[in-house]
């Protein structure tokens, strides 16, 4: 048996591991320089005023949402193609998500159909990053001016990618949140954020965040604990460090997988996400749909028993059957039942690449 070529895997070096020792030779374990500098570094790559670290990419989504003050009784239009969480910090807030669809070329909101599914109950849209992908910021800004309701940008995966405009990822909408689970672009474990501009708002959040405290032994408000500790703050800063150079290593493994599948795409068998002209692609993960003669289960288990780590790309909402509430998104569920992940990580060989490629081609005929 060949080694196994795993899904995704964190890269994790000396810098990080010094970053960790830096903590433990301290005595704050949480709340303190650590933390500071990272929400600094993250708010400048993101281009935004402020950063909010938190436990979690959920904690982010489900603090952003509370800031809003969403609450039962209100719809949040959620971009149906994406992990879940966003839909699901939407029903911990007590209210209902609805399924926008996604465009067939770029996998992403489709702001039209968002537009068209605005009622008086809606209190928020949730556009998602998907794989890395930037949501473009224009149409974001666009949404909220005709609308007049707040777009929160999940931007889990498009840490580092930029839109159309040369915007980073987490740049535009009300907020934006990040996740840092080690399958993202960096990792602290587990961790999060969400970036703003307005400091009365990121205030709030950190309220929200510590228990609703305000200082001084005061609480403003009820609260939650959605802090991020010290050792994920020294990791996380060590990682911010090395963005710029993993994002090309990215980049070049997967000019390299659509180098080696391009046969496979010009004979309709699989496609890939299409960004329009300038935006720059996070690469989070690489992601291609199968053609619909190809049965998706089939096609993973084949590439699993040659040892090549594969899955599901990722979800519609609507289809998971967790969800109730309206909205209809048939793009969002073609790719949920045909679109599969392939292997993608910092480290990964061209001879690996060349495996995972030649296996699909022979599982595709
Ligand atoms: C698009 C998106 N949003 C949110 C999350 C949730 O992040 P976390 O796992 O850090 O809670 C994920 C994680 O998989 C994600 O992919």
């Amino acid at each position: 048996m060949p080694d196994w070529i795993p899904l995704a895997r964190p890269s994790i070096g000396d810098a990080e591991r010094s970053a960790a020792q830096r903590v433990l030779s301290g005595t704050m374990l949480t709340g303190g320089a650590e933390l500071t500098r990272f929400e600094e570094r993250l708010a400048q790559t993101a281009a935004r005023g402020h950063a909010v670290a938190t436990s979690s990419g959920t904690s982010a989504l489900e603090l952003s949402l509370w800031a809003l003050g969403v609450g039962p009784g209100d719809d949040v239009l959620v971009t149906a193609f994406g992990f879940p969480a966003a839909a699901n910090a939407v029903a911990a807030r007590g209210a209902r998500a609805i399924a926008v669809d996604i465009t067939s070329d770029s996998w992403l909101m489709d702001f039209e159909a968002a537009k068209r599914a605005v009622s008086p109950r809606t209190k928020a849209i949730v556009t998602i990053d998907q794989l890395g992908a930037v949501t473009s910021g224009a149409a974001i800004e666009a949404l909220e001016v005709s609308t007049g309701v707040p777009v929160l940008s999940d931007a889990a995966c498009g840490l580092g990618g930029a839109d159309e405009d040369g915007r980073p990822g987490g740049a535009a909408g009300r907020m934006a949140t990040f996740s840092f689970h080690p399958r993202k672009l960096i990792t602290t474990g587990e961790g999060g954020a969400i970036v703003c501009d307005d400091e009365e708002l990121a205030r709030r959040l950190r309220q929200l965040r510590n228990h609703g405290q305000a200082g001084g032994g005061s609480f403003a408000s009820i609260g939650t604990n959605a802090r991020l500790g010290e050792l994920s703050s020294a990791l996380g800063l060590a990682q911010l460090a090395r963005l710029e150079p993993m994002l090309v290593e990215r980049r070049m493994l997967v000019t390299g997988y659509k180098e080696r599948l391009e046969a496979l795409r010009a004979s309709s068998r699989l496609s890939w996400q299409q960004l329009p002209e300038g935006a720059v692609h996070a690469n989070q993960s690489f992601s291609v749909l199968l053609a619909d003669k190809f049965q998706r289960g089939e096609v993973l288990k084949v590439l699993q028993s040659k040892a090549i780590g594969c899955g599901p790309a990722t979800y519609s909402f609507a289809e998971i059957g967790t969800h109730e509430g309206p909205g209809e998104a048939p793009k969002a569920a073609v790719l949920h039942r045909q679109a599969i992940s392939l292997p993608l990580y910092i480290g990964m060989r061209s001879a690996e690449l060349d495996r995972v490629c030649d296996a699909l081609a022979e599982v595709l005929p």
